[in-house]
């Protein structure tokens, strides 16, 4: 039950059924023998919560199960439970956290215990990376997790501290902590709410000790994308770990990511392939330079492409520097490369069946499979955490892989993710996850997504994607798409640039501009 409350997101990664047939379907890597503690150290408002669910979404991405157990909300949740028990209301106002108040200190104690036992079961039963969401902010603290983690004989255990001292930083948490709905400041005004968290700091930085144990090993990253120091870093899991804290920055930024225009390929329901764009794939081509420029302004922007033509030609009004990416090239299909769906499950009945039923594994005869493409993308994921503004021009496959990992969708979701044809995707990381907004392009093209066939695993039917719209309905409700929780609201404190699909205003401008210019025809614009 406790574990239950403590995880606090229970949906662990999926595991491969076996499936027969002629196709391949690989199995998940064998993970079994990783077992790590990740225990987060830093001051409240430091973006520990930020910098672990990140790193869960990164490992679980990758295929390791991962989950964060967070200390408060595990303290928030027994006062829920005692208030609901007519005990009163219990009090986490600042002075709770005070180290001279003997009796709060004992149950923060109880607490931290608590999370850690449960953390530790659940990594012995079924976990590779359990990460200790807390303050650990005292050697003390560190000690006594070292001491009970020790006890197991095949847990590894890492601590990581985010040190800030940015005051902007610090004030943008603070203020969304105190703006968030967050329950320790229910009821209260945001002035009060931010006066008592600050409190709240203050009494942590009486007590503090940033981590110098030489013994341990430890990740301390100063102001995120500043500085980071290893030290005793045991395992392949902790340096990778570690290599990836070391490749994140909290600069406000937005990536963006467009499928090519529409392809020759695509309209004869081809697969593969190194097609040209149609026609209708160029006016997209033509349409997106002002598309792009109204959302990013005079600002900055790095434009990937694959090494395909048509995700070149669809960058090839872009003003701006592009880089070729190998690793963006289309899931590979092999012997099936450059046929049609009708094609392939005339000629491989058992694959198409194969592939059907387990879509994520499936690797196609002399081709890739979904995990394939996740892991060639993992150094594009590197590089793409370093960049600022950002825009992706690639393909189908290889922007849903990529859009799981920033929204957290689960491997039976993500070849399914509908990303389509003259559509700019447009997210942007939030504390808890990422905001997202969709602009389609009011420039026709055929839709190349299959859907699943009913029945088979992870059909959901009539679900939509964010921003999509089912049949019949006028348009999708504005909605937040933070994977984790509702109530985090903008990271860095820019409201701008509110829900989803296209500024209708500036794209007719851009559409009307493109007709006079003589490069749409005005019968494209339907
Ligand atoms: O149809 C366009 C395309 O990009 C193909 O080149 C590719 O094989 C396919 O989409 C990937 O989508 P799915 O995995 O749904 O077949
Ligand atoms: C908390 O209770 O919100 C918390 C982070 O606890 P601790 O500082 O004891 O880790």
């Amino acid at each position: 039950e406790s574990t239950r409350i403590l995880r606090q997101n229970s949906k662990a990664p999926s595991r491969a059924p076996s499936v027969s047939g002629i196709g391949t379907v690989v199995e998940k890597p064998d993970y079994s023998e990783a077992k790590i503690v990740v225990a987060m150290v830093g001051l409240p408002a430091r973006g520990k919560s930020y910098l672990s669910n990140k790193l869960m979404r990164y490992l679980r991405w990758l295929e390791y199960n991962v989950d964060v157990f967070n200390v408060g909300q595990l303290r928030r949740s027994k006062a829920r439970t005692a208030m609901q028990a007519g005990k009163g209301k219990v009090d986490h106002s600042a002075t709770y956290f005070s180290h001279s108040n003997a009796e709060a200190s004992r149950i923060r104690e109880q607490l931290a215990n608590e999370t850690l036992e449960s953390l530790i079961s659940w990594l012995k039963k079924e976990g590779n990376v359990a990460i200790m969401d807390a303050t650990n902010s005292t050697i003390e603290r560190r000690e006594w997790i070292r001491h009970r983690v020790a006890q197991e004989p095949n847990l590894q255990l890492m601590f990581l501290e985010s040190f800030c001292d940015d005051p902007v930083v610090i004030a943008a948490n603070v203020a969304l902590k105190a703006s968030s709905g967050d329950p320790d400041y229910a009821g209260m005004s945001r002035e009060d709410a931010e006066r008592d968290f600050r409190k709240r700091i203050e009494q942590y930085e009486s007590v503090y000790q940033t981590i110098t144990e030489p013994d341990i090993s430890y990740c301390r990253i100063l102001n995120v994308g500043q500085r980071v120091t290893i030290n005793r870093i045991q395992s392949y899991l902790q340096s990778r770990v570690a290599f990836y804290l070391m490749n994140l920055h909290l600069k406000p930024r937005s990536i963006y990511l467009s499928r090519h225009g529409e392809s020759m390929y695509n309209v004869e329901g081809k697969i593969g392939g190194d097609s040209d764009l149609s026609p209708r794939g160029f006016e997209y081509a033509k349409a997106l330079p002002a598309l792009v420029r109204d959302n990013i302004g005079d600002g900055p922007l790095e434009v990937w492409t694959s090494t395909l033509q048509r995700t070149q030609q669809t960058g090839s009004y872009l003003p701006f520097e592009k880089k070729t990416w190998k690793s963006l090239d289309e899931l590979d299909a092999g012997v099936c490369d450059g046929m049609t769906y009708e094609e392939i499950e005339e000629k491989y009945p058992e694959d198409y069946e194969s592939r059907d039923e387990d879509k994520f594994n499936y690797r196609y005869r002399g081709g890739e499979s979904y995990r394939d493409v996740v892991v060639r993308l993992e150094p594009v994921i590197m590089e793409l955490e370093r960049q600022e503004n950002i825009l992706i021009i690639a393909h189908q496959a290889i922007l849903r892989c990529l859009y799981a990992y920033f929204h957290g969708k689960t491997q039976e979701e993500l070849p399914y993710i509908k990303i389509p044809l003259h559509t700019l995707i447009k997210i942007s990381p939030r504390a808890y996850g990422c905001h997202e907004e969709r602009y389609p392009l009011p420039i026709a093209a055929v839709d190349t997504h299959r859907p699943k066939p009913k029945g088979k695993k992870g059909n959901t039917p009539g679900a939509t994607t964010p921003g999509e719209t089912k049949k019949g309905q006028e348009e999708a409700p504005q909605k937040d798409f933070n994977a984790d929780s509702n109530a985090a609201r903008d990271y860095f404190g820019d409201s701008a640039g509110k829900g989803i699909g296209v500024k209708a205003e500036s794209v007719s401008r851009i559409l009307e501009q493109k007709v006079k210019e003589g490069d749409i025809k005005p019968t494209a614009l339907g």
